[in-house]
Order: C-alpha cells, then structure tokens, then sequence
C-alpha cells in the first residue's frame, strides 16, 4: 500500500472506509504524465536553486523520466489503495531511487501540483479537440462540395420555408463549429497561466523560482496570487460551458440528420455501418449514433451543471470538494472526443436521395418570398405585395392549383403588376440564384464560401 504523504501527524491508522472514501486514484490516475512532467520541470528548479543537492534532483529527474516511459507504455501499474495520482507517482519514484525521491516534494503542495495537473491535462486535450473539430468541419465540409447541386426545402418552425443549396446548410453547421473552435482556444489563453509555487496557499518562504518551471512547461505567465491559484477552478467551468455549448450544436447537426433519414423525409441514407437495427422489428434501420450523440449532449450540461454547483459553496482557499471536479470534466471531454471522432467517419457515410428532394423542391410555397420581392421591384410596398401573394398562395391552396399555372389573366386579378414572367422564378434554382445579398444561399456565393474554408481549414 502507498505510504501517506501526511502519515506521521495521525497518531492511528485511518479507517478503510476513509481511505476508500477520500481516494481518487481511479480516475485522477489520468494525469500521471501531467503530473510526472510537473514533478520535472519542480525538480530541476530544486536543484538549480540549491534547495536541494544537484545530486538528489539529477537521480529524481532521471526517476521520473523512468517512470514516464512506464505510464505512456502502460508498463506502470497504479496503486488503487493509492490516495492519489501524486502519492502514487511518488510511492514509485521511491521504489525507483530510494530516500532521494522524498525531496522532490519540497517547496510543493498537492494544492499547486494538483492546479498544475489540471491546466497541463487540459491544454493537451483542447489541442486535441480542435484538431478533431477542424476534422468534422473538413468532413462536413467534403459532404458539402460533393452535393454542391443539390438544393433543399430549407424549413423554419419546421414547416416549409424557403429553397437553400444543401451546401449552404451543412456552412451553417461549420460556423457554430468554429465559433466552438474559437471558444475553447479563448480558454486556453486564459488557463495558459502556471500554478506551482503557490504552495498550499501562501507561498513557499524556500528561494524557488516559478519561472523557470513556467518555461520548463511552455505556460504563458506564471499565477500572480497564490491564494487564487489553488482555490479556482473557473478554467474548468469554463471548457466544461464550452463544451455544453459544442454538445448543443452536435446535438442539433445530429437531429437534422435523423430527421432527414426518417421514411417521412427520405432526404438522406446513413450508411448501414453507422445504424443498428430492431430485437423485434425486422425492418428496422435506426439511426442511433446520432440519438446517442443528441443524448449525450444532456449528459455534457449534466457536467458542467455538476461544477458549477460543486464550485458555489466553497470557501475560500483550497478545499477536498475540489477533488469531484474531475469525474466530470474528464467525462465531458472524453465524451466529446467520442462524439467528434464517428462524426467524423459519419459524414463520410451519408448519400443523398437526389430523386426525392428534388421532389420536394417542386412545392410552390417554397417561391412566395421569391414572388414578394418581384412585386416589391415593380414598385409594390412589401405590405400590399405580401397581401397579394398571400391572397393568391390561400385560393391556389385551397383550389388544389398550382401558381406557376394561372393564366395571364387569373395572375393579373391579385395585380396589375403580376406579369407571366413571374412564372419563370417559380423554380428551385431561379429561387436560390436571386438570393445575392452577403450571406444568402446564392450559388455563387456559397462556392466562395467553400473555397474561404477551403483555405481556413487547410
Ligand atoms: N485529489 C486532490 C484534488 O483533486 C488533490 C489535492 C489534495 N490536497 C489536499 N490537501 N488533500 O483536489
């Protein structure tokens, strides 16, 4: 069993149920490089500094960089009746090289190495997962310049609205994702700041130097207030929110497809490697990495609900409620990387239904603002054109008759301005061709747009 680093103030042994209680080996056992690298960068100042003997620091360097081989390879075998990932690391350090690796605590509290711990872990992991995120763009991104020909009914209160290149759609998916992107690297400036040397809360009175750790880890700046330092954990609420806000817009991209991929729709065919099918209902095809990443998204509020509520409470500084904002944010982010890595191969295994939704693009209520804005040229205020066109979308309705079939004469008692040249806009492309204002759906414009994330996304 690992020794405590606190053992010899107690005057009798903790009971089992203590230790099983307080430990979270379990799951803070995921930042033994992070905290190995930490105890490096710590133990190389010790020895610069002459707080240690250059001796002690060079054998625990070299201890540490042993045991760093162990984790990354998965020789190391952690200790689950461990208090945590820094006894843990240190029990080995000293099986390793003897009573030398008990210096490497000097001048450090598991309140510093713990802070230390978190920003290394999640500077790693944002790195990734904006990686994964340009991917999922780029494959959004591929999915879209294969269907540049394909125009759907774009909806709203999702009733049919009007006409939109597919395209131009699956952009809009892309823009969240980097506002996502961009959220998260805004995070990391912010948490980009080293913690060690703050000690258990008031500093160390031994001549460390914090900056030359800093730059031993590649931080930004150093902590200014030590107090701050071990107490806070806004860094974490704030990826968590980021990534409660990325999990919304998966959740959304998601259920678009399930949508499109229902009988009803018919728009598109997920591919049969990402559905599953029915114990009792033979001709099921289901679409359930997408419900498990609508449902995840839950799960990702869940998290970040769970931080804030643990955060609201504690006193200043440091306290051992803090040890419980791991399990969610550990969660949180590698259920992010699960949901982003089969999108990614997702996208790559949906095929349109062309024949369908070129069906469905035939519907004329599709065209009515097309029509307003032709009145709106002829000199019509937008009130009486949409009054116009409102009239004759209600009697063609309930005639069952189309608009683009009315007869010069019919189209001139709704206005004198109707000429039959309108009937030459009541069509798909003519709809998405017209729409030419910055940002619109015209086609043009939206090939501009894909050669900008293109370019953006490399
Ligand atoms: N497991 C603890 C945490 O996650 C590490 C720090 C423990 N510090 C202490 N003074 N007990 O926060």
């Amino acid at each position: 069993m690992t020794k405590k680093l606190w053992g010899s103030r107690f005057p009798k042994k903790t009971s089992i149920l203590t230790n099983k209680f307080t430990s979270s080996i379990n799951f803070d056992k995921q930042l033994a490089v992070y905290d190995i690298l930490g105890s490096i960068a710590h133990a190389k100042m010790l020895g610069i500094q002459k707080i240690i003997p250059r001796q002690d620091a060079k054998l625990i360097v070299k201890g540490l960089n042993a045991l760093l081989e162990d984790v990354k390879s998965g020789r190391f075998k952690f200790d689950s009746s461990a208090e945590d990932v820094h006894s843990n690391i240190q029990e080995a350090l000293f099986k390793k090289i003897g009573p030398a690796a008990y210096k490497l605590h000097t001048a450090r509290s598991r309140n510093d190495q713990i802070a230390l711990d978190i920003r290394m872990y999640l500077k790693d992991q944002i790195c990734q997962i904006t990686e994964l995120l340009t991917g999922l763009q780029k494959a959004i991104l591929k999915f879209a310049k294969k269907n540049i020909d394909v125009i759907i009914p774009g909806y709203t209160h999702l009733q049919l609205a009007q006409c939109v290149l597919l395209a131009h759609h699956l952009l809009a998916y892309i823009e969240g994702l980097q506002r996502d992107k961009t959220r998260l690297l805004d995070a990391y400036e912010r948490l980009d700041s080293m913690p060690l040397g703050s000690g258990a809360l008031s500093g160390t009175s031994l001549p460390i130097n914090r900056e030359f750790v800093r730059k031993e880890l590649g931080f930004k700046s150093i902590t200014a207030n030590s107090i701050d330092s071990v107490a806070d954990r806004d860094f974490i609420i704030e990826v968590l929110s980021d990534l409660a806000i990325m999990a919304v817009h998966l959740s959304r991209i998601a259920e678009d497809l399930i949508l499109w991929s229902t009988k009803e729709f018919n728009y598109i065919d997920i591919d049969f490697s990402f559905c599953t099918g029915s114990s009792i209902m033979p001709h099921k095809k289901n679409p359930d990495v997408l419900e498990l990443i609508r449902g995840y998204a839950g799960r990702m509020q869940g998290n970040l609900s769970s931080v804030l509520i643990l955060m609201k409470g504690i006193p200043f500084s440091y306290n051992r409620d803090l040890q419980l904002d791991k399990p969610p944010l550990f969660d949180a982010i590698d259920t992010t990387k699960e949901i982003l890595g089969i999108f990614i191969s997702l996208f790559g295994n949906i095929a349109i239904n062309k024949e369908t939704v070129a069906s469905r693009i035939k519907d004329e209520s599709l065209f009515s603002v097309d029509i307003v804005e032709y009145l709106i040229k002829k000199g019509l205020s937008y009130r009486k054109a949409h009054d116009v066109v409102g009239k004759m979308v209600k009697e063609c309705l309930d005639k069952g008759a189309a608009i683009s079939r009315l007869t010069d004469k019919e189209l001139k008692r709704y206005s004198p301005k109707l000429g039959s040249d309108v009937k030459k806009i009541i069509n798909a492309w003519d709809s998405v061709n017209l729409k030419k204002s910055y940002g619109g759906t015209n086609p043009k414009q939206v090939i501009l747009q894909i050669q900008r994330w293109n370019q953006r996304l490399g």
